[in-house]
């Protein structure tokens, strides 16, 4: 049977008919929120690239969380901006890093708030990259792999002391999750989730990142470390790596060039899968929709639904709060 017995238009015609018929649906309840926590006192500070972002000093940072959490965002990824950087970033690992101080303050002002915190030194280190400079016999400087995992396993065991309930990864060394796991589980913190950036690629899409996190690499770039964006086969690959060493959500990112690796994760594998939709996905949109070129709400709302229709489950995203609110004011 075909037209004209069969016409697609007949559940289109109505708004509440379109919804009965609506596949996938966004929910408040997926979205994480990133912020950014700087040294300092009373500091709200634009971050240029990405408008209506701000990097927060620790006194007021709390106060964010609990709107965020009010208006019904059921969890915050926090990112630190250390007062001093050094070659092996022990801001990241110390026990009054701006990190653990921020997740103290939003634990104790908003206790039900989830609280994941990033892992990664490339925020700390002076060269800006995401683990320990090594050179090799020819001279020339690489990311040493294995002596990062100990100073990821400290950073990770600090913020779970502080009390976040997720530590999450984003290195991209190898065997980071399982050393961070046996960390975590041998100081009693057999609570505390990892959510693993799994399939991370060595993307264009955080340029506005390292100008919000100051953490640009001084030389070279993270293409040693990070995935190659040509690559499908091999996020498989690192997603099964990263369950098998105890990850308990994995993430793609970033998540709008990606979509057939989130297709590709959410058809292989049955755990929680997240998907980050970074700096760069949202500054492109917002620098449209300043210019009048774009719509910011629709087209935020349909980027993130797309995210969600490839099998997404977890989204984090700048719109967290924004979106929450778009979307509950949005039942027409
Ligand atoms: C840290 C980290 C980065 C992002 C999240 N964690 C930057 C990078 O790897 O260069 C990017 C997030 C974004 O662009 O929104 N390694």
């Amino acid at each position: 049977m075909g037209f004209p017995q069969i016409r697609m238009r007949r559940l289109r015609s109505r708004v509440a008919l379109r919804q009965m018929v609506q596949e996938t649906r966004l929910s408040p309840t997926d979205f994480v929120m990133p912020l950014f926590v700087c040294p300092g006192q009373d500091v709200r500070r634009e971050i240029s690239s990405m408008p209506e972002q701000y990097q927060w000093s620790v006194d007021r940072i709390a106060e964010k969380a609990q709107e965020i959490a009010e208006v019904g965002v059921p969890a915050v990824l926090l990112f630190g901006i250390p007062e001093s950087k050094d070659a092996l970033g022990t801001r990241a690992y110390a026990e009054d890093a701006v990190v653990c101080r921020t997740v103290e303050k939003i634990k104790t002002r908003c206790p039900s708030l989830i609280v994941i915190t990033d892992v990664c030194l490339c925020e700390y280190t002076d060269h800006g990259h995401c683990g320990v400079i090594k050179t090799d016999p020819s001279g020339r400087p690489y990311v040493d792999n294995d002596a990062t995992l100990e100073l990821l396993a400290r950073e990770a065991l600090a913020y779970a002391r502080a009390g976040a309930d997720i530590v999450a990864p984003s290195d991209m060394m190898d065997g980071r999750v399982g050393v961070i796991r046996k960390q975590l589980d041998e100081n009693g913190f057999h609570h505390v989730a990892i959510m693993a950036y799994s399939a991370k690629y060595a993307s264009a899409f955080y340029g506005p990142f390292r100008e919000a996190a100051d953490s640009a690499p001084q030389f070279g770039d993270r293409t040693q470390y990070q995935m190659d964006p040509p690559n499908l086969r091999e996020a498989l690959r690192e997603i099964a790596l990263d369950i098998e060493e105890g990850a308990d959500i994995v993430m793609v990112k970033p998540a709008l060039a990606y979509l057939d690796v989130i297709r590709a994760a959410s058809d292989r594998f049955d755990i929680p899968l997240a998907a980050y939709q970074v700096s760069g996905e949202y500054a492109m949109v917002k620098a449209a929709a300043a210019r009048g070129w774009l719509d910011e709400k629709r087209v935020g709302l349909e980027i993130l639904t797309a995210i969600r229709r490839a099998g997404a489950k977890i989204i984090i995203t700048y719109w967290a709060e924004k979106a929450t609110e778009w979307l509950n004011t949005n039942s027409g």
